[in-house]
């Protein structure tokens, strides 16, 4: 019996897509547990570049079912999207390696127009959300208006719901956000095709989940954004709106409290943001450049879902001790070590200080990160291009100095570390 999870260890973007389709090669089951089409995961096989947002990337290996879990809101457009692309590129989708949760929760335009709507009247104090309407798809959730796959099934009974649904958002975007109301007839007409496209998908998942477990099969639970994004662990309010943390994957796939083989945290050896929110480690100058890419190449750092630049600064290692500590880390992936290269000194921030005062884990979890100073210890970088290691000796000694620091801050020790995008641009321990 083997369930592994995979979590981001800061904010979303850790490169999780490509440690979930390289630990894929080994499962037969990779699912889904929390968030939407928020996420995205860009994985690259050769000259082929895959941008997922919804399914599990680990069904690009032929042998692995994917599971899109309970815990997630799923806008059945961008599913049916992936489906086709996935097929197209030669991937096999059918009911049989795709299983969409019936009770995964459905994003409609009108999540989409409410999210939106409420981040513009937000003005400054906005969250910076993604605009895929995730917020008011859990909200709906939580009040228990909200429409689940199983909906589908009828689609009598769910044209009656969704147009209940478009009545009671019009109200809200019409009266509270000054906005323009969506029309129905599309919407309805829409999603009725979208419900006969996707029905031979929704099945029982969490029971499948379980029997493939005991029947000694691998799984892995493939955690959307980061710890940090996390609803209550996050930085709120700051934060998505379901559980990114690892014991999410448990109450997110259905599955009880199940023994866990192995909880990987995935930490970019910088750390990197998108959307408003304190970020004590944030750089805004030429180092921030070299970071962030150009853009030009796609695992620059730039958002998979919206394209937005992301914010960019030095490790911070008070925020991964916290991931470590909040999640039952077992072991730390590191990616992107690769783009440190020719920096000349490298920073991590090893405490926080207010007051005069040193703390390694803030009094109040990581609320109010705004009031505390990074204390950084200065390490020496290294010259040399190191996207041609593969072993941990090919690596400089001063990266290896580097990926030691992060263990001992952790307390975790770092077993694979990404050198490049390519799948065998990897070093494992
Ligand atoms: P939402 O999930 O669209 O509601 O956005 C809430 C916050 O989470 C915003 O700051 C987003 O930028 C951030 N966020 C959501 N999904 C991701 C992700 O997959 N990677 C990084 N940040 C994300």
């Amino acid at each position: 019996m083997s369930l592994n999870i995979v979590v981001g260890a800061q904010w979303g973007d850790e490169g999780k897509g490509r440690i979930v389709d390289l630990l894929s090669g080994q499962m037969d089951v990779v699912a889904r547990f929390n968030g939407g089409d928020n996420a995205g995961h860009t994985v690259t096989v050769k000259d082929e570049t895959f941008k997922l947002h919804l399914i599990p990337s680990g069904v690009i290996h032929p042998q692995v079912v994917g599971v899109l879990g309970a815990g997630m809101v799923i806008n059945p457009s961008v599913m049916l999207d992936e489906m086709k692309s996935l097929q197209s590129a030669g991937v096999q989708i059918n009911p049989q390696r795709l299983l969409v949760a019936y009770n995964a929760h459905v994003i409609t335009p009108m999540h989409r127009a409410l999210d939106l709507a409420r981040e513009q009247q937000l003005s400054k104090h906005q969250i910076g959300t993604t605009g895929r309407g995730i917020g008011p798809a859990y909200v709906d959730k939580a009040t228990r208006r909200g429409l689940r796959m199983i909906d589908l099934m009828d689609a009598e009974l769910f044209r009656e719901k969704l147009r209940a649904q478009i009545d009671e958002a019009n109200l809200t975007l019409t009266r509270i956000y000054d906005a323009k109301a969506l029309d129905e007839k599309p919407i309805l007409e829409e999603y009725l095709q979208f419900a006969d496209l996707i029905r031979p998908y929704i099945q029982e998942t969490a029971l499948f989940v379980l029997a493939m477990l005991k029947n000694g099969k691998r799984v892995l639970a493939e955690g959307a954004q980061g710890v940090l994004l996390d609803i209550d662990a996050g930085t709120y309010p700051f934060v998505t709106s379901s559980s990114c943390v690892a014991a999410g994957a448990l109450n997110g796939l259905g599955i009880g409290v199940y023994p866990v083989a192995h909880v990987f945290g995935v930490v970019k050896a910088f750390q990197t943001r998108v959307g408003a929110g304190q970020f004590p480690t944030e750089l805004l100058d030429d180092t921030a450049l070299l970071l962030r890419g150009s853009g030009d190449k796609p695992w620059d750092e730039f958002g998979t879902t919206t394209g937005r630049p992301r914010r960019v600064g030095w490790l911070d290692g008070v925020l991964l001790r916290y991931s470590a500590a909040t999640n039952g880390l077992t072991e730390l992936i590191v990616t992107k070590l690769d783009v440190l290269s020719g920096i000349k000194q490298l920073k991590i921030c090893t405490a926080y200080q207010q007051q005069g005062q040193s703390f390694e884990m803030p009094p109040f979890g990581i609320s109010r990160l705004e009031t505390f100073e990074p204390v950084y210890e200065e390490l020496p970088g290294w010259e040399e291009d190191i996207t041609a290691a593969r072993k941990w000796d090919d690596l400089p000694i001063n990266a290896q100095a580097y990926i030691q620091k992060i263990e001992a801050l952790t307390g975790i020790v770092v077993t694979q570390i990404s050198v490049g995008p390519e799948r065998d641009q990897v070093i494992i321990r």
